[in-house]
């Protein structure tokens, strides 16, 4: 009944200016023309989203209570933040091609990523409508190749590492460090998947894809995997939900490979090494007084090594999955990194 209210008042304004534009077109006279065909039933289109499934409001409940929509950082307006912060920056980003993210202005009214930000909704009015606003590779900007993980590359626009401007080069010349907040910024999970954008010091580790690079559909065949009620998976897209006072991990996008009832994020003990390289780095860094006890980088001017080091230690924190993503990019930067700042 609510949704038969909110879709009167549209249908009232299509035939009121349906009516004008015929009104309008009769003041130059001519002979009749033939009859057209019959239109489609305007609410006949509209029904095949708006009807009496629960489609859209199960997705909207996920998405309430995803950090898409709870984060609070949409306020990040700025155009050179839009880009991924807000619905508006997105969809400008998008349509001029701006792979660098940084948006034509400075939305007034931002709104959270939400349905309109990832689908096409409303634009024809059709079942079509639900197509992504885009599924073209990403050019990476930090990075060479572009990433390509179909479906996933809606979200790897955005979740992605930024410049810090300048990137360490390994052997290259020293880094003026300005801010507390230097670094790849907080999403650098497309790089780690895709092995691309962090500072690749020579070493004994290989730099290379993982098991996990070339999923069909990428981050969304995991985190948008079938839903645990709004907690996590499908549009909240988180991996943990509560369970009985834990974290529970959500397995429903892993078990077309992986099975076993012991399977879990930790499989192969890669997030305990994750977690025990990346705390011995982090040791190192504020030993040595480049990073704080917050993980903030110090200002000041260092060599590339400790600029680097720094760089990839906050590169493999920041993507969050410890290892899950790609342990071997993850190892060879915390270990290639940690070795270079003893040599
Ligand atoms: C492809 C599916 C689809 C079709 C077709 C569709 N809608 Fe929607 N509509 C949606 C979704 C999804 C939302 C929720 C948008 C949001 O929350 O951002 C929505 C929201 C709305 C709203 C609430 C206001 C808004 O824009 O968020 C109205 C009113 C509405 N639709 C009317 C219509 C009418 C009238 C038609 C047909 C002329 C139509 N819709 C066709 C999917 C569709
Ligand atoms: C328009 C940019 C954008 C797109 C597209 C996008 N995200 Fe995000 N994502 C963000 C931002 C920004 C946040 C943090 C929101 C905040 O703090 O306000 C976030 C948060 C998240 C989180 C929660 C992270 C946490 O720390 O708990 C997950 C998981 C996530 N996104 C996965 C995805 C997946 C999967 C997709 C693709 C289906 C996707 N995102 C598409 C920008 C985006
Ligand atoms: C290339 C896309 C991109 C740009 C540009 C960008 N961000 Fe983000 N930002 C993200 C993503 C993705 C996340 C969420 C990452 C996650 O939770 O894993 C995020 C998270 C954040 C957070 C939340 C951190 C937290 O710990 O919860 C803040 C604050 C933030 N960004 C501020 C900014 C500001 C300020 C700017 C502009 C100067 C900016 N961002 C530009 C993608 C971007
Ligand atoms: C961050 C990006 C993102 C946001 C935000 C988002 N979606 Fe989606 N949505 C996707 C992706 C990606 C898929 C494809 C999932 C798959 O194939 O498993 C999808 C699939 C869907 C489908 C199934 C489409 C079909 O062709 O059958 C519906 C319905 C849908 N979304 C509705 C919504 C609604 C309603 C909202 C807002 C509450 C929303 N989405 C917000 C990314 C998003
Ligand atoms: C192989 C499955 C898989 C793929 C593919 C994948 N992720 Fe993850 N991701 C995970 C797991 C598992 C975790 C959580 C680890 C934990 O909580 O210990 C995670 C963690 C995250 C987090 C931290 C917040 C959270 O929900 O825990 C973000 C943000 C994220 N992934 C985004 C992405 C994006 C964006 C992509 C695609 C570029 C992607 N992921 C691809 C499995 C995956
Ligand atoms: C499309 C297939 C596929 C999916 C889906 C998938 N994985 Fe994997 N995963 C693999 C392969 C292949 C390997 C390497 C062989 C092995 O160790 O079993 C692997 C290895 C791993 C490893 C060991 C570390 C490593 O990099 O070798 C972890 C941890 C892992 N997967 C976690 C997950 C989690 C968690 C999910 C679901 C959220 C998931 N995987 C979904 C294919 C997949």
């Amino acid at each position: 009944m609510k949704n038969l209210k909110r879709l009167t008042g549209p249908i009232i304004m299509g035939v009121i200016v349906t009516t004008a534009i015929l009104i309008s077109g009769c003041t130059k006279e001519g002979p009749q023309g033939p009859p057209g065909e019959d239109g489609e039933d305007a609410s006949s289109q509209c029904g095949t989203c708006h009807d009496v499934s629960t489609e859209i409001q199960a997705k909207e409940v996920q998405w309430a209570s995803s950090k898409h929509k709870t984060g609070g950082n949409f306020e990040r307006n700025a155009s050179y933040c839009a880009g991924c912060h807000t619905s508006e920056g997105f969809i400008d980003v998008i349509e001029n091609g701006n792979t660098s993210m940084v948006a034509s202005e400075s939305p007034t009214n931002p709104s959270p990523i939400g349905c309109k930000t990832c689908h096409q909704i409303h634009q024809t009015y059709t079942p079509q409508d639900y197509q992504l606003t885009t599924s073209e590779p990403v050019d990476l900007i930090v990075g060479d190749e572009p990433a390509d993980m179909g479906k996933g590359n809606v979200c790897a626009n955005c979740h992605q590492a930024r410049d810090p401007e300048p990137l360490p080069q390994p052997g290259g010349g020293d880094v003026a460090i300005e801010s507390p907040y230097w670094g790849p910024h907080h999403g650098t999970q497309t790089n780690m998947i895709a092995a691309q954008g962090g500072v690749e010091f020579e070493g004994d580790y290989d730099y290379s894809t993982g098991p996990h690079s070339d999923m069909e559909g990428g981050c969304v065949t995991c985190h948008m995997s079938d839903p645990y009620g709004d907690q996590a998976g499908g549009h909240n897209m988180s991996m943990t939900y509560a369970y009985h006072g834990h974290d529970a991990p959500l397995t429903s996008g892993c078990t077309q490979c992986h099975e076993g009832e012991d399977f879990d994020f930790n499989y192969g003990n890669v997030q305990t090494e994750t977690e025990e390289l990346l705390a011995e780095l982090e040791t190192k860094l504020i030993e040595q007084g480049i990073m704080d006890e917050e993980d903030h980088a110090i200002p000041g001017t260092y060599s590339a090594t400790e600029a680097g080091a720094l760089y990839n230690y906050l590169f493999v924190m920041e993507d969050s999955s410890a290892g899950v993503h790609n342990s071997n990019y993850s190892e060879a930067l915390l270990k290639n990194s940690i070795d270079k700042l003893d040599s």
